[in-house]
């Protein structure tokens, strides 16, 4: 099974862990040669429909819980499969969007990063916690910035995001 809260698809049922303990667990992998146009195709298929995504963040002590979802049904598996090219990316150390000073440090902490998420019938829920209190507003403040790429689209990308004090 995959590792204790870290892995993409909740219930076992689903069969989607994802983890360190969990290289055969049932999703793909996002293997090629181009794996960063990839996701960057992806976060703009999502930025140009941002319209259509809904989303709530809700803090908790240790970190986030948030909710994502669409009555696209053509979009879902495009967020879902966005989450799980992240998820890859902090557990395999593949940093992305290194120029936003939220991003990077994000990244410097991935490995105190839990992170469990669901699919819902219109998206997926997704818990990240830490025990460390920075990282705790390091994630809290990147689920603030993705609301913000679905506010304010690709104007909030190109803008820089503080790290929390
Ligand atoms: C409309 C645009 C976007 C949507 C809907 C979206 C959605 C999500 C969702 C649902 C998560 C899971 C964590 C959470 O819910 O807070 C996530 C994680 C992540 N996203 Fe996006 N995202 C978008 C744009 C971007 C952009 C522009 C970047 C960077 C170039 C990005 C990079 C990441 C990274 C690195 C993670 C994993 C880090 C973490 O979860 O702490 N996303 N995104």
């Amino acid at each position: 099974m995959a590792e204790p809260g870290r892995g993409l698809g909740g219930p076992p049922q689903n069969g989607k862990g994802r983890g360190n303990g969990n290289k055969g667990g049932g999703l793909r992998r996002r293997g090629g040669n181009g794996p960063h146009d990839i996701d960057h195709q992806a976060i703009q298929t999502l930025l140009q429909n941002r319209d259509q995504i809904q989303r709530k963040v809700e803090n908790l002590p240790d970190g986030v819980r948030t909710l994502t979802e669409t009555d696209n049904k053509e979009l879902r598996p495009i967020l879902i499969a966005h989450v799980e090219a992240m998820y890859d990316r902090l557990e395999e150390g593949r940093p992305i969007h290194m120029r936003d000073p939220l991003f990077r440090s994000l990244f410097a902490h991935a490995k105190e990063i839990k992170l469990i998420a669901k699919p819902t019938k219109k998206g997926l829920v997704v818990i990240e916690t830490s025990e460390n209190p920075k990282v705790v507003k390091l994630i809290q403040a990147h689920a603030q910035a993705v609301t913000l790429f679905l506010k304010n689209g690709p104007a909030e990308v190109r803008r820089n995001h503080p790290v929390p004090d």
